[in-house]
């Protein structure tokens, strides 16, 4: 059987399952250039299924989050829509897909997110929070912003909204006053960093109240939503602004209070083993290093796309698995992230062609010794395999690397490269067996989920890995990972133990294509571009 995920909210969504078996996911913005993009997305299903060899035809079933809601249609054409009441609600449809009609399930936004955290932590049993901004109105008479479920033998056992609890909300307003972009939450927190504490007290007092619902008397941060044209410190528009960082730094203890109380009550109230975190809140690396030491959890488990671009893969594991009774399968970490589009060599080779660059193509060994070295002078380099990342971090298949041994790297990076703020930071990778080389904090990131506090022998050796608070958003690789071989050679070669990597990309999504690489490579001063894992291309 062959289910499609699909969801036209922002951050616009698609997966394909056969059999239980995920075989690709995939994000609108990547494919129409546009951050975020949302609506309509069945050309580019199509053309990705096509990519599969699955023809349109074959589809049995799909799964949809938010087909209820005006402005976040995926595009279907309903034969019969319902609403759902409540926000664990499923409902089924009929929709016309390529002239056939075929059942259509409609899955509330929260517990799509608390689906795909659970299912995806491969967990028989687990209690999962979900917390975002802004909240779910796609259901008529359950406002949710904050959900608890608990799932035993692989199937939901409870869901349960928490009322008077928006910790998103607080992000979106105040990325918007200071950077005039309610997505900006990832910039926030890294101008956190630069506060001090004169303003927690402050935003404690405006913002923490006791939570509605089974974790009540939590207390955690009241829905600041209707604030939003108005928060406290509205003519703080800039983050240059003197008090810009203290806020920031308040936003993110309240948030870690917040978030620190609901898990201790979640805990309480289900003695569960492994807490699985989902929805956008779950972004916050500060916080979801806060959760992992509290230790109450033998394991806090936080996927890659716990934003809404992971909500279609929530959406057909909830069905599958609790209405169809087809077990989904157990899915790998690395599987998990790469699940986009491959490009082959040929595809690649035209893109070379249109553009005029020259290529040397390098077998493995080559390749990865050439990319070390040349890290290792302190160049920077586009590294393109693979599939595509799924999820908003760039984990090594369309990434940027550099060498964190050169303290000016990041300036140059962040101003000549990326064209952003200079106090962004810049995320560092190292070995899985090397993580204590880097923090003591956790012991495993491979989706780079994690903000820790370093060691002193990472802070003298990697002073641009190294955020201004001591801290750094670490990702763990292995060793036989394209990546990891990279930092295999540099320690037997060169010295370094670890890579800078960002994002491969300049005020856009992320490159997709290799015309998107080749593109951005030509338009920015990075140094060589990796395509491929295999060609080889200089800046002329
Ligand atoms: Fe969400």
């Amino acid at each position: 059987m062959i289910s499609l995920g699909i969801c036209g909210g922002h951050d616009a969504n698609w997966c394909v399952f056969k059999d239980g078996k995920l075989l690709g996911a995939f994000e609108k913005e990547r494919f129409s250039r546009i951050r975020h993009d949302s609506g309509n997305v069945m050309d580019y299903v199509e053309k990705t299924l096509r990519k599969l060899g699955i023809s349109p035809n074959e589809i049995d079933v799909i799964m949809t989050t938010e087909a209820n809601f005006k402005g976040t249609d995926p595009g279907l054409e309903y034969v019969s829509k319902k609403v759902y009441d409540e926000p664990n609600e499923w409902v089924e449809m009929k929709v016309k897909f390529y002239g056939r009609e075929i059942p259509c399930f409609s899955v509330p936004h929260h517990l799509s997110h608390a689906s795909y955290a659970f299912y995806t932590s491969n967990e028989e049993e687990s209690v999962t929070l979900t917390w975002d901004g802004g909240g779910d109105f796609y259901t008529t008479n359950a406002y949710t912003s904050t959900s608890i479920s608990y799932w035993e033998n692989n199937k939901l056992k409870w869901f349960k909204k928490i009322g008077n609890c928006d910790i998103g909300s607080l992000w979106h307003i105040y990325s918007k006053s200071i950077f005039q972009n309610p997505f900006a939450a990832g910039k926030l927190m890294g101008l956190a960093a630069l506060g001090e504490n004169k303003f927690v007290e402050t935003f404690a007092d405006y913002c923490m109240r006791p939570v509605r619902g089974c974790l009540n008397p939590a207390k955690a941060i009241k829905n600041c939503w209707p604030d939003e044209d108005m928060p406290m410190f509205s003519t703080v528009n800039s983050w240059r602004h003197k008090d810009a960082a203290d806020i920031a730094y308040a936003i993110q203890k309240v948030t870690n209070y917040a978030g620190i109380n609901l898990a201790k009550k979640a805990y309480e109230v289900t003695k569960a083993k492994t807490l699985c975190l989902g929805g956008g809140v779950a972004l916050n690396g500060y916080l979801n290093t806060e959760l992992a030491k509290l230790k109450i959890f033998d394991r806090v488990f936080v996927p890659p796309s716990v934003h809404d671009g992971g909500l279609s893969l929530g959406a057909v594991m909830f069905i599958l698995n609790n209405v169809l009774n087809l077990k989904t399968c157990k899915i790998s970490d690395q599987d998990l992230v790469f699940n986009g589009t491959e490009y082959n060599d040929e595809e690649c080779i035209g893109a070379i062609q249109k553009y005029g660059v020259k290529a040397e193509p390098l077998n493995r060994f080559s390749i990865i010794q050439r990319t070390a070295e040349e890290i290792s002078n302190g160049k920077v380099i586009a590294w393109y395999e693979g599939k595509s990342e799924h999820g908003p971090r760039a984990l090594g298949h369309r990434s940027l690397l550099a060498d964190p041994r050169y303290p000016k790297i990041k300036e140059r990076l962040n101003n000549e490269i990326k064209f952003r703020e200079p106090f962004r930071p810049i995320a560092p990778v190292v070995l899985e067996k090397d993580v204590h080389y880097c923090t003591r904090d956790i012991e495993y990131s491979p989706f780079m989920m994690h903000i820790v506090e370093t060691t002193d022998e990472f802070r003298d050796e990697n002073p641009a890995a190294v955020h201004l608070d001591g801290t750094a958003r670490i990702q763990t690789v292995a060793g036989n990972s394209g990546i990891g071989e990279i930092i295999e050679y540099m320690k037997e070669n060169t010295g370094g133990k670890a890579l800078l990597n960002t994002s491969f990309n300049c005020n856009e999504p992320i490159v997709e294509t290799p015309e998107n690489a080749i593109k951005t490579f030509l338009e920015v001063p990075i140094d060589y571009l990796c395509l491929n894992g295999k060609f080889w291309i200089k800046k002329e």
